[in-house]
Protein backbone atom coordinates (compact mmCIF):
# COMPACT_ATOMS: atom_id res chain seq x y z
CA UNK A 1 0.00 0.00 0.00
CA UNK A 2 1.55 3.79 -0.79
CA UNK A 3 0.26 6.16 1.96
CA UNK A 4 -1.16 9.41 1.32
CA UNK A 5 1.26 12.18 3.14
CA UNK A 6 -1.07 14.69 5.83
CA UNK A 7 1.27 17.88 4.81
CA UNK A 8 0.15 20.38 7.26
CA UNK A 9 2.06 23.76 4.97
CA UNK A 10 -1.22 23.44 2.59
CA UNK A 11 -3.60 23.20 5.30
CA UNK A 12 -2.18 26.18 7.58
CA UNK A 13 -1.90 28.09 4.93
CA UNK A 14 -5.56 28.07 3.55
CA UNK A 15 -6.51 28.70 7.30
CA UNK A 16 -4.04 31.95 7.41
CA UNK A 17 -5.88 32.72 4.46
CA UNK A 18 -9.43 32.39 6.38
CA UNK A 19 -7.42 34.60 9.06
CA UNK A 20 -7.19 37.21 7.26
CA UNK A 21 -10.28 38.55 6.84
CA UNK A 22 -10.86 38.36 10.38
CA UNK A 23 -7.82 40.01 11.24
CA UNK A 24 -8.64 43.21 8.89
CA UNK A 25 -12.53 43.03 10.43
CA UNK A 26 -10.48 43.58 13.97
CA UNK A 27 -8.15 46.09 12.36
CA UNK A 28 -11.93 48.18 11.35
CA UNK A 29 -12.33 48.01 14.61
CA UNK A 30 -8.75 49.27 16.17
CA UNK A 31 -7.67 45.71 17.69
CA UNK A 32 -4.34 44.14 16.29
CA UNK A 33 -4.37 40.70 17.97
CA UNK A 34 -1.38 40.23 20.20
CA UNK A 35 -0.13 37.29 21.64
CA UNK A 36 2.42 37.28 24.76
CA UNK A 37 4.54 34.39 25.19
CA UNK A 38 5.94 33.81 28.52
CA UNK A 39 9.90 32.15 28.01
CA UNK A 40 11.44 30.93 31.14
CA UNK A 41 15.24 29.41 30.45
CA UNK A 42 16.93 28.40 27.69
CA UNK A 43 15.18 24.92 26.59
CA UNK A 44 16.64 25.14 22.71
CA UNK A 45 13.76 23.21 21.62
CA UNK A 46 11.34 25.41 23.51
CA UNK A 47 13.46 28.86 22.08
CA UNK A 48 12.74 27.09 18.65
CA UNK A 49 8.91 26.39 19.23
CA UNK A 50 8.21 30.51 20.46
CA UNK A 51 10.51 32.26 17.62
CA UNK A 52 8.69 30.40 14.84
CA UNK A 53 4.81 31.33 16.67
CA UNK A 54 6.72 34.88 16.56
CA UNK A 55 7.57 34.57 13.30
CA UNK A 56 3.92 33.72 12.10
CA UNK A 57 2.30 36.81 13.84
CA UNK A 58 5.04 39.04 12.08
CA UNK A 59 3.70 37.27 8.73
CA UNK A 60 0.11 37.80 9.55
CA UNK A 61 0.68 41.54 10.96
CA UNK A 62 -0.13 40.27 14.07
CA UNK A 63 1.34 41.25 17.44
CA UNK A 64 3.36 39.13 19.56
CA UNK A 65 5.72 39.92 21.80
CA UNK A 66 8.37 37.34 24.17
CA UNK A 67 9.31 38.04 27.68
CA UNK A 68 11.99 35.99 28.46
CA UNK A 69 12.38 34.87 32.44
CA UNK A 70 15.76 33.43 33.36
CA UNK A 71 15.73 29.90 34.52
CA UNK A 72 15.84 30.63 38.30
CA UNK A 73 12.71 33.33 38.25
CA UNK A 74 10.69 33.13 41.61
CA UNK A 75 7.01 31.75 41.71
CA UNK A 76 6.24 35.52 42.90
CA UNK A 77 7.44 37.29 40.03
CA UNK A 78 6.07 34.77 37.38
CA UNK A 79 2.43 35.04 39.22
CA UNK A 80 3.30 38.88 38.93
CA UNK A 81 4.10 38.93 35.63
CA UNK A 82 0.71 36.84 34.99
CA UNK A 83 -1.14 39.21 36.63
CA UNK A 84 0.49 42.18 34.86
CA UNK A 85 -0.76 40.24 31.53
CA UNK A 86 -4.19 39.65 32.67
CA UNK A 87 -4.92 43.28 33.20
CA UNK A 88 -3.83 44.59 30.20
CA UNK A 89 -6.07 45.32 27.83
CA UNK A 90 -3.70 45.49 24.36
CA UNK A 91 -2.86 41.68 25.31
CA UNK A 92 -5.35 38.91 24.31
CA UNK A 93 -3.53 35.94 24.42
CA UNK A 94 -1.00 34.97 27.12
CA UNK A 95 1.19 31.49 26.59
CA UNK A 96 3.18 30.09 29.07
CA UNK A 97 5.65 27.69 27.25
CA UNK A 98 6.42 24.44 28.74
CA UNK A 99 7.91 22.83 30.00
CA UNK A 100 8.39 24.98 33.05
CA UNK A 101 12.04 24.41 34.89
CA UNK A 102 11.93 21.92 37.86
CA UNK A 103 11.15 24.07 40.53
CA UNK A 104 8.16 25.50 39.12
CA UNK A 105 4.67 23.83 38.94
CA UNK A 106 2.80 24.38 35.77
CA UNK A 107 -0.74 24.44 37.41
CA UNK A 108 0.12 26.82 39.86
CA UNK A 109 0.53 29.48 36.83
CA UNK A 110 -1.66 28.09 34.49
CA UNK A 111 -4.90 28.57 36.18
CA UNK A 112 -4.03 32.30 37.02
CA UNK A 113 -3.99 33.12 33.49
CA UNK A 114 -7.28 34.70 32.60
CA UNK A 115 -9.22 32.30 30.90
CA UNK A 116 -10.42 34.80 28.27
CA UNK A 117 -6.38 34.92 27.26
CA UNK A 118 -6.05 31.59 27.75
CA UNK A 119 -4.78 30.66 24.03
CA UNK A 120 -3.76 27.37 25.07
CA UNK A 121 -6.86 26.15 26.49
CA UNK A 122 -5.22 24.80 29.19
CA UNK A 123 -6.78 26.97 32.00
CA UNK A 124 -9.10 24.34 34.16
CA UNK A 125 -12.01 26.38 33.11
CA UNK A 126 -11.21 26.00 29.64
CA UNK A 127 -10.48 22.37 30.04
CA UNK A 128 -13.64 21.77 31.79
CA UNK A 129 -15.91 23.71 28.64
CA UNK A 130 -13.83 21.26 26.30
CA UNK A 131 -14.59 18.30 28.41
CA UNK A 132 -18.23 18.81 28.57
CA UNK A 133 -18.56 19.98 24.93
CA UNK A 134 -19.25 23.22 25.08
CA UNK A 135 -15.28 24.45 24.27
CA UNK A 136 -13.85 27.82 23.85
CA UNK A 137 -9.96 27.52 23.50
CA UNK A 138 -9.48 24.43 21.87
CA UNK A 139 -5.84 23.50 22.56
CA UNK A 140 -3.75 24.08 19.37
CA UNK A 141 -2.53 20.70 18.87
CA UNK A 142 -5.49 18.82 19.07
CA UNK A 143 -7.17 21.62 17.04
CA UNK A 144 -4.25 21.16 14.33
CA UNK A 145 -4.96 17.45 13.94
CA UNK A 146 -8.38 18.01 13.82
CA UNK A 147 -8.18 20.60 10.63
CA UNK A 148 -5.82 18.17 9.33
CA UNK A 149 -8.06 15.06 9.17
CA UNK A 150 -10.49 17.42 8.27
CA UNK A 151 -8.65 18.97 5.01
CA UNK A 152 -7.98 15.66 4.06
CA UNK A 153 -11.37 14.59 4.12
CA UNK A 154 -10.90 11.37 6.75
CA UNK A 155 -14.43 11.17 8.54
CA UNK A 156 -13.88 10.16 12.13
CA UNK A 157 -17.35 9.08 12.97
CA UNK A 158 -17.76 5.93 14.30
CA UNK A 159 -13.78 5.00 13.60
CA UNK A 160 -11.61 3.24 16.82
CA UNK A 161 -9.23 5.73 17.42
CA UNK A 162 -6.06 4.83 19.33
CA UNK A 163 -4.10 7.96 20.95
CA UNK A 164 -0.73 7.59 22.49
CA UNK A 165 0.28 9.47 25.52
CA UNK A 166 -2.03 11.30 28.19
CA UNK A 167 -0.67 14.94 28.53
CA UNK A 168 -2.50 18.14 29.05
CA UNK A 169 -0.93 19.29 25.64
CA UNK A 170 -2.25 16.80 23.42
CA UNK A 171 -3.62 13.36 24.96
CA UNK A 172 -6.51 13.91 27.22
CA UNK A 173 -7.61 16.70 24.98
CA UNK A 174 -7.87 15.07 21.74
CA UNK A 175 -9.68 12.24 23.30
CA UNK A 176 -12.03 14.46 24.92
CA UNK A 177 -12.25 16.17 21.40
CA UNK A 178 -12.40 13.62 18.67
CA UNK A 179 -15.13 11.90 21.10
CA UNK A 180 -17.95 14.65 21.29
CA UNK A 181 -21.16 14.67 19.39
CA UNK A 182 -19.81 17.24 17.14
CA UNK A 183 -20.20 17.65 13.69
CA UNK A 184 -16.68 16.60 13.10
CA UNK A 185 -16.53 13.95 15.97
CA UNK A 186 -18.38 10.68 17.39
CA UNK A 187 -15.33 8.64 17.22
CA UNK A 188 -14.57 5.97 19.43
CA UNK A 189 -10.94 6.80 21.17
CA UNK A 190 -8.82 4.52 23.57
CA UNK A 191 -6.10 6.39 26.05
CA UNK A 192 -3.20 4.68 25.82
CA UNK A 193 -0.03 5.88 28.24
CA UNK A 194 3.14 4.12 29.84
CA UNK A 195 1.08 1.97 31.52
CA UNK A 196 -1.15 0.28 29.06
CA UNK A 197 -0.32 -3.59 28.90
CA UNK A 198 0.20 -4.87 25.33
CA UNK A 199 0.19 -1.58 23.54
CA UNK A 200 0.09 -3.23 20.10
CA UNK A 201 -3.08 -5.07 20.67
CA UNK A 202 -4.76 -1.51 20.61
CA UNK A 203 -3.37 0.17 17.65
CA UNK A 204 -3.46 -3.01 15.50
CA UNK A 205 -7.28 -2.56 15.93
CA UNK A 206 -6.98 1.09 15.06
CA UNK A 207 -8.34 3.26 12.00
CA UNK A 208 -6.21 5.72 13.00
CA UNK A 209 -3.42 6.32 15.31
CA UNK A 210 -2.61 9.67 17.49
CA UNK A 211 0.95 9.09 18.57
CA UNK A 212 2.05 12.10 21.06
CA UNK A 213 4.84 10.61 23.56
CA UNK A 214 8.17 12.07 22.58
CA UNK A 215 9.75 8.72 21.40
CA UNK A 216 11.80 8.00 18.57
CA UNK A 217 10.63 4.64 16.77
CA UNK A 218 7.74 3.79 18.96
CA UNK A 219 5.22 2.35 16.35
CA UNK A 220 6.84 0.08 13.92
CA UNK A 221 5.19 -1.55 11.46
CA UNK A 222 3.63 -4.45 12.90
CA UNK A 223 2.00 -3.11 15.69
CA UNK A 224 -0.65 -1.07 12.84
CA UNK A 225 -2.81 -2.95 10.17
CA UNK A 226 -3.42 -2.10 6.74
CA UNK A 227 -4.89 1.45 5.63
CA UNK A 228 -4.42 2.88 9.18
CA UNK A 229 -4.09 6.31 9.38
CA UNK A 230 -1.36 8.15 11.52
CA UNK A 231 -0.92 11.29 12.80
CA UNK A 232 2.90 11.40 14.36
CA UNK A 233 2.85 14.78 16.92
CA UNK A 234 6.29 13.54 18.01
CA UNK A 235 8.78 15.82 17.72
CA UNK A 236 12.59 13.94 18.94
CA UNK A 237 15.80 15.26 18.26
CA UNK A 238 18.34 12.92 16.85
CA UNK A 239 22.26 14.42 17.27
CA UNK A 240 23.97 13.81 14.27
CA UNK A 241 26.87 15.09 12.44
CA UNK A 242 25.42 17.84 10.12
CA UNK A 243 26.12 20.92 10.58
CA UNK A 244 23.33 21.54 12.88
CA UNK A 245 24.16 18.80 14.89
CA UNK A 246 20.77 17.04 14.82
CA UNK A 247 17.40 16.23 13.05
CA UNK A 248 14.02 15.83 13.97
CA UNK A 249 12.20 12.90 13.42
CA UNK A 250 8.49 11.65 15.04
CA UNK A 251 6.88 8.86 17.22
CA UNK A 252 6.73 6.53 14.42
CA UNK A 253 9.32 4.52 12.58
CA UNK A 254 8.02 6.10 8.98
CA UNK A 255 10.25 3.50 6.74
CA UNK A 256 8.49 0.71 7.59
CA UNK A 257 4.90 2.38 8.82
CA UNK A 258 4.63 4.16 5.27
CA UNK A 259 4.37 0.90 3.89
CA UNK A 260 1.14 0.01 5.61
CA UNK A 261 -0.72 3.54 6.27
CA UNK A 262 -2.82 4.94 3.62
CA UNK A 263 -2.19 8.50 4.78
CA UNK A 264 0.55 9.65 7.52
CA UNK A 265 1.92 12.43 8.62
CA UNK A 266 5.48 13.81 7.95
CA UNK A 267 7.23 15.34 11.06
CA UNK A 268 8.61 17.87 10.21
CA UNK A 269 6.00 19.06 8.01
CA UNK A 270 2.66 17.39 9.08
CA UNK A 271 1.34 18.67 12.67
CA UNK A 272 3.73 21.03 13.48
CA UNK A 273 2.54 23.64 11.18
CA UNK A 274 -0.79 23.31 12.15
CA UNK A 275 -0.23 23.69 15.89
CA UNK A 276 1.22 27.29 15.25
CA UNK A 277 -1.82 27.72 12.90
CA UNK A 278 -4.42 26.90 15.51
CA UNK A 279 -2.50 29.06 18.06
CA UNK A 280 -3.06 32.10 15.45
CA UNK A 281 -6.46 31.04 15.12
CA UNK A 282 -6.94 31.14 19.13
CA UNK A 283 -5.27 34.25 19.62
CA UNK A 284 -7.71 35.96 16.49
CA UNK A 285 -10.49 34.41 18.39
CA UNK A 286 -9.74 35.95 22.33
CA UNK A 287 -8.92 39.25 19.95
CA UNK A 288 -13.07 38.65 19.55
CA UNK A 289 -14.11 37.73 22.17
CA UNK A 290 -12.45 40.77 23.88
CA UNK A 291 -14.56 43.33 21.93
CA UNK A 292 -17.71 41.03 23.50
N1 LIG B 1 5.24 23.07 24.80
C1 LIG B 1 5.07 22.18 23.79
N2 LIG B 1 3.87 22.37 23.19
C2 LIG B 1 3.27 23.41 23.83
C3 LIG B 1 2.02 24.07 23.66
O1 LIG B 1 1.20 23.72 22.79
N3 LIG B 1 1.77 25.09 24.52
C4 LIG B 1 2.67 25.47 25.48
N4 LIG B 1 2.33 26.48 26.27
N5 LIG B 1 3.83 24.87 25.67
C5 LIG B 1 4.13 23.85 24.85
Amino acid sequence: MSSNLLLGKPVAEKHYSLMKKRILELKNKGIVPKLVVILIGNNPASRIYVNSKAKMFKNLNCLSEIKKLDERVSKKNLLKLIEELNNNKNVHGILLQLPLPKHLDSNDFLSKINPMKDVDGFHPENSGLLFQGNPRFIPCTPLGCVKILEHYKIDIKSKYIVVIGRSNIVGKPITSLLSQPFKFGNATVTLCHSHTTNLSSYTKLADIIISAVGKPSLIKNDMVKNGCIILDVGINRINDSSDKGYHIVGDVDFPSVVEKASYISPVPGGIGPMTISMLVHNTILAAELSTK
